[in-house]
C-alpha cells in the first residue's frame, strides 16, 4: 500500500470474524496527522476490535491496517514506540500507588524520565494523590491514571477506548479538556466512543460505524451541516414570510415568533436577501441549522445513542 505521510492510520477492507460473528466488516478508514478522530458506534459495533487490530493485539481475518505507513502485522514494535493507548483493560496493580504503577509502566516504555512521570501526573491532576494506592482511587482518577500512563512516552499518536466510560459529567469534562489539550499539542488522537455529545465537542473528524461497517465518515462540521435548512430573522417577519412563501427556489417554509425556516440549496441563498432588500426588508440573522450528531447517528444507524 503506498503511503501518504499525512495519514497516521489507514485501514483497507479490514475484517475480523470471531467464529460466526463478523465484528469488523470491510472497514476502510483514514486518520489524518494532528486530528482528533472520533470512532463512533453503538455497543458491539466493533470499535474495540478495530482498536485492538490497530494496536496489533488482535490479528485481522483479512484486509490491512497501517500505522505511520507501516503494516501493523510486520512493524509493531516501531509503531508502539510512537503510540500511547488506553484500552478497556489497562492493568494497574491495585496495591501499588498511582506513582508506583506509572514507574512500573515507565520501565517497560522507552526513554521515560522521572520528570516525565511527574509531568503526566500533573497533567491529569493526580499529583496530590500519586502516593495513594490505586485501589483507593475513584473511577475518574483511575481513568486519568490510564491516560497518564498512555502519555508516558510522549507519543505522537494516542488511542483511547471510551476514556469517559462511567464518569460523571465533571469527570467527563476533565477528560475532554485533556483530549483537546492533546489536539493542541499536535498529537493525533483516535477516540472510541458511543457518546455523541463528547465526539461532537472534541473531534475534528468522525467515522460512524454500525455492525462493523462504516456508515459515514467526514468532518464533524460538514456532517452536521448537510441538511440545507436555513433560519432567518428579518426586520419584518410577517412581510418576509409572505414574500418568500411560494418561491420555487425554496421548500418547506415555516415560521415561528422569532424566525422563518426553510430548505434551500446554498447556491440560491443569495436570492433570499435580494428579494427581501428589494422590498425594504432586511436580514438581521441568517444561518444554516446545525444538526446534532445525535440526530445524524439515529438517522444513519436506526439506533438510539446513549
Ligand atoms: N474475543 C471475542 N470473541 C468473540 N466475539 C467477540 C470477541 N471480541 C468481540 N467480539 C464480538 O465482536 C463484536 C464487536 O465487539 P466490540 O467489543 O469490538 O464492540 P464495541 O463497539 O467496542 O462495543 P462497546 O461499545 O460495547 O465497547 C461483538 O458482537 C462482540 O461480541
Ligand atoms: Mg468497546
Amino acid at each position: 500500500m503506498e503511503h501518504n505521510p499525512e495519514l497516521v492510520v489507514e485501514t483497507k477492507n479490514l475484517t475480523k470474524r470471531f467464529g460466526r460473528i463478523t465484528a469488523v466488516d470491510e472497514l476502510s478508514i483514514e486518520v489524518h496527522r494532528g486530528e482528533i478522530f472520533g470512532f463512533l458506534g453503538p455497543n458491539g459495533s466493533g470499535k474495540s476490535t478495530t482498536m485492538g487490530m490497530i494496536l496489533g493485539l488482535i490479528a485481522p481475518t483479512s484486509g490491512c491496517v497501517c500505522v505511520f505507513g507501516m503494516d501493523v502485522t510486520r512493524n509493531l514494535p516501531q509503531i508502539l514506540k510512537r503510540t500511547g493507548a488506553l484500552t478497556e483493560s489497562t492493568g494497574f496493580y491495585p496495591y501499588l500507588s498511582g506513582l508506583e504503577n506509572l514507574r512500573y509502566f515507565a520501565r517497560i516504555t522507552d526513554g521515560v524520565s522521572p520528570q516525565r512521570i511527574e509531568e503526566v501526573l500533573e497533567l491529569v491532576d493526580l499529583t496530590n494523590r500519586a502516593r495513594d494506592p490505586f485501589s483507593s482511587y475513584s473511577l475518574g482518577m483511575k481513568q486519568r491514571l490510564g491516560l497518564a500512563c498512555a502519555l508516558l512516552g510522549d507519543p505522537e499518536f494516542v488511542i483511547l477506548d471510551e476514556p469517559t466510560n462511567g464518569l460523571d459529567p465533571a469527570g467527563m469534562k476533565e477528560i475532554r479538556e485533556l483530549v483537546k489539550l492533546l489536539g493542541e499539542q499536535d498529537k493525533t488522537v483516535f477516540l472510541n466512543s458511543h457518546l455523541l455529545h463528547e465526539i461532537q465537542q472534541v473531534c475534528d473528524r468522525v467515522a460512524i460505524i454500525k455492525k462493523g461497517r462504516v456508515i459515514t465518515q467526514g468532518k464533524v462540521k460538514e456532517l452536521l451541516n448537510r441538511a440545507n435548512v436555513l433560519q432567518i430573522k428579518t426586520t419584518e417577519n410577517d412581510a418576509a414570510f409572505n414574500l418568500l412563501t411560494g418561491k420555487e427556489w425554496l421548500t418547506n417554509i415555516s415560521r415561528n415568533d422569532e424566525q422563518i425556516i426553510f430548505e434551500i440549496e446554498p447556491e440560491f441563498a443569495y436570492k433570499v436577501s435580494a428579494v427581501l432588500a428589494e422590498n425594504g426588508i432586511y436580514l438581521t440573522e441568517m444561518k444554516y441549522r446545525e444538526n446534532t450528531l445525535e440526530e445524524l447517528f439515529l438517522e444513519l444507524t436506526g439506533e438510539a445513542a446513549i
